[in-house]
């Protein structure tokens, strides 16, 4: 039992926690996962799936990305990245939904199923209904050789090494990677950005794990912040754009944890519902890098501070506007606007786990959760 115990505390590299290690992590994690893809002074995007099968992508009418939990958050980046850059039609399903729903699917459209353990059920059932109506399906697993990885026709693994904590962390920053890969690539075989642009966009990505450590120095600061609203009962998080699916994985790593209720929304739903529930006692984390929306982010905080709500802004560094308004500035390194996401998680994981561990939970095995769930 002693021996068990000394082994789990070597594993834990010295953290107090297996999710803490994860989201330390990130930074390597994100750099393996580019390692021999982003190939930078060549101005190249190496990733043989993808390579094997351009045909496919450069001919499909739409991609359907399929996931659960916050793999499905993954997807719903990668929906605003494959847009925008590679202009490509996405839909996001929960894999659960789509299997049952007797859904429209077609040779020309590729299917992405993304899934950290590689084993999720409902993402498996849905590849292979996807797979019966012809489709091509493209895997972003973590774990090498699980049965996702294997069914799919080809894929690409985030190389995050095994991830414990039950709360997703380093497989999401990973994921995003690894799509945001797939993105550059499509859109520079397709034409759809100039290769100026490509290769701004590569030494951008290059320097995002330093961005990732330097986003990590918040951790003391964020834990101060968790401090203050560790026994609130509901949280809000808001964000837009490519930091509006940025916002539900915050929202879902509080709910995780630490059972507080959180919601996440795009900042400008706000108004249609839940601007009800904010007084004083509600903490609201809002997402207002300086571009993307940002004018507009500001005016749904002023809304938020006009009824009294408690901001926590996670802002671009050196911002002044957000500053004056909010209670709370956490701060991330500037970077396009498309790799924000990989910035932004990082505070949001940071005050779920201080939050979580404030209030004495299980923070690696939180109750009624597991890492991945084979049965549906
Ligand atoms: C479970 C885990 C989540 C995970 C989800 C999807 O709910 O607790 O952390 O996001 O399954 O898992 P997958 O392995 O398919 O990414």
């Amino acid at each position: 039992q002693e021996l068990k115990l000394n082994l789990e505390e070597i594993e834990k590299g010295g953290f107090d926690h297996f999710m803490l290690k994860e989201i330390f992590e990130q930074p390597r994690a994100i750099r393996d996962t580019f390692r021999g893809r982003l190939l930078t002074d060549e101005a190249i995007v190496k990733m043989s799936g993808v390579e094997d099968n351009m045909k496919k992508f450069l001919n499909a009418d739409r991609i359907i990305v399929v996931a659960c939990g916050t793999s499905w958050h993954a997807g719903l980046v990668s929906e605003y990245i494959f847009e925008d850059l590679a202009r490509i039609p996405v839909e996001v399903e929960y894999a659960s939904e789509f299997r049952y729903r007797n859904p429209v699917i077609t040779e020309k459209d590729v299917v992405i199923a993304i899934s950290q353990s590689g084993e999720t059920a409902d993402t498996l059932a849905a590849i292979k209904l996807a797979k019966s109506k012809g489709a091509f399906v493209f895997g972003v697993c973590n774990v090498v050789g699980s049965s996702i990885a294997r069914e799919t026709d080809a894929g690409a693994y985030t190389h995050a090494g095994p991830e414990i904590g039950v709360a997703s962390t380093k497989a999401f920053t990973t994921q995003i990677t690894v799509l945001t890969l797939m993105a550059l690539r499509l859109a520079r075989a397709k034409g759809t950005i100039s290769s100026s642009d490509f290769r701004r966009y590569l030494i951008e990505l290059e320097l995002i794990p330093e961005k990732v450590k330097k986003a990590l120095e918040s951790d003391a600061y964020v834990k101060t912040i968790a401090d203050i609203y560790k026994n609130a009962k509901n949280f809000l998080y808001l964000g837009r754009g490519f930091n509006f699916p940025v916002a539900l994985e915050g929202a879902l790593k509080l709910k995780e944890i630490s059972y507080i209720h959180a919601e996440g929304y795009p900042a400008a739903e706000m108004k249609h519902g839940p601007i009800a529930l904010i007084d004083e006692q509600m903490p609201v984390a809002v997402i207002a890098t300086k571009k993307g929306h940002y004018e507009k982010v500001v005016s749904n905080i002023q809304e938020i501070k006009s009824r009294k709500g408690k901001i926590i802004g996670i802002v671009t560094e050196g911002d002044k506007t957000v500053k004056d308004l909010a209670d709370h500035v956490i701060e991330v390194p500037e970077t396009e606007e498309f790799l924000t996401p990989l910035l932004t998680t990082i505070p949001l994981q940071l005050l779920s786990y201080h939050i979580a561990v404030m209030l004495d939970k299980n923070v690696d095995q939180p109750r009624n959760l597991a890492k991945s769930v084979t049965v549906e």
